[in-house]
């Protein structure tokens, strides 16, 4: 069975919009865990939008699942992981402009770099997975790498409007699933999933671990808020 971990980057994000000290992205790791979670994963950023150094410091002390930190192959953020030792670094592509993560890495054109992070991180300890897109020289890339497991990026299967491209998509990530099994590299999947379309994604075999944010948050947001308005009703009355 595919383990679930939680990425709470969007708690963090509501926090900032705001500066302040609530929600933190602490208490909701706690009840992610409550929840059943296999894994906590939060993205550092480097302009530090939604989780913050601190986040990442305390979710070290205090989350009892794996944690998984995503980050850029960045000196900076290379150093806090190496510090801070989370179980499992994420390693993917980082823009300054973008909203969320857009593509995989390019483990090809990028060898070095990505294979120099790579090993740093594992020589002090942690799993390193790479994120990167469906697609089969990018597979072998990593696996020639060393890397111990990849993420699937899923969002063109996600993001796909019509049937026929969803089907398309979904072709895509049943072969490069293969192809990572084959390759003897773990397998992980995420970006985009929804209540609506992991289900079938799930149905593919061998899938360890999915990472899934901004759905289950949203959906927070809404089972949550009823709840929350009566709370402030009875104050205020
Ligand atoms: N996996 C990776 C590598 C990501 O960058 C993200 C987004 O931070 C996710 C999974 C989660 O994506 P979503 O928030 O769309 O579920």
């Amino acid at each position: 069975m595919p383990a679930l971990g939680v990425n709470i980057d969007h708690v963090a994000t509501i926090r900032q919009a705001r500066r302040t000290i609530e929600p933190d992205p602490v208490w909701a790791a706690a009840l992610a865990e409550l929840g059943g979670a296999d894994g906590i994963t939060i993205h550092l950023r480097e302009d530090r939008r939604h989780i913050i150094d601190r986040d990442v410091r305390l979710l070290k002390d205090t989350v009892q699942v794996k944690l998984n930190l995503e980050m850029a192959a960045e000196e900076e953020i290379i150093g806090i992981a190496l510090e801070t030792r989370p179980d499992q670094c994420t390693l993917v592509p980082e823009k300054r402009e973008e909203i969320t993560t857009e593509g995989g890495l390019d483990v090809l054109g990028q060898n070095e770099r990505i294979g120099t992070a790579c090993r740093r991180l594992q020589d002090a300890g942690m799993e390193v997975s790479l994120f990167i897109d469906p697609v089969a020289q990018q597979i072998t890339a990593a696996a020639e790498l060393g890397a111990d497991a990849v993420e699937l990026h899923t969002g063109a299967y996600a993001d796909a409007v019509t049937a026929e491209d969803t089907e398309r998509e979904f072709e895509s990530l049943v072969t490069a699933a293969e192809a990572t099994r084959a390759a003897g590299l773990v397998l992980h999947m995420g970006h985009g999933l929804t209540y609506r379309n992991v289900s079938r994604v799930a149905a593919i075999p061998g899938i360890c671990e999915f990472n899934i944010g901004h759905s289950i948050v949203s959906r927070a947001v809404l089972v949550g808020l009823e709840r929350a308005v009566r709370e402030m009703k009875a104050l205020v009355e």
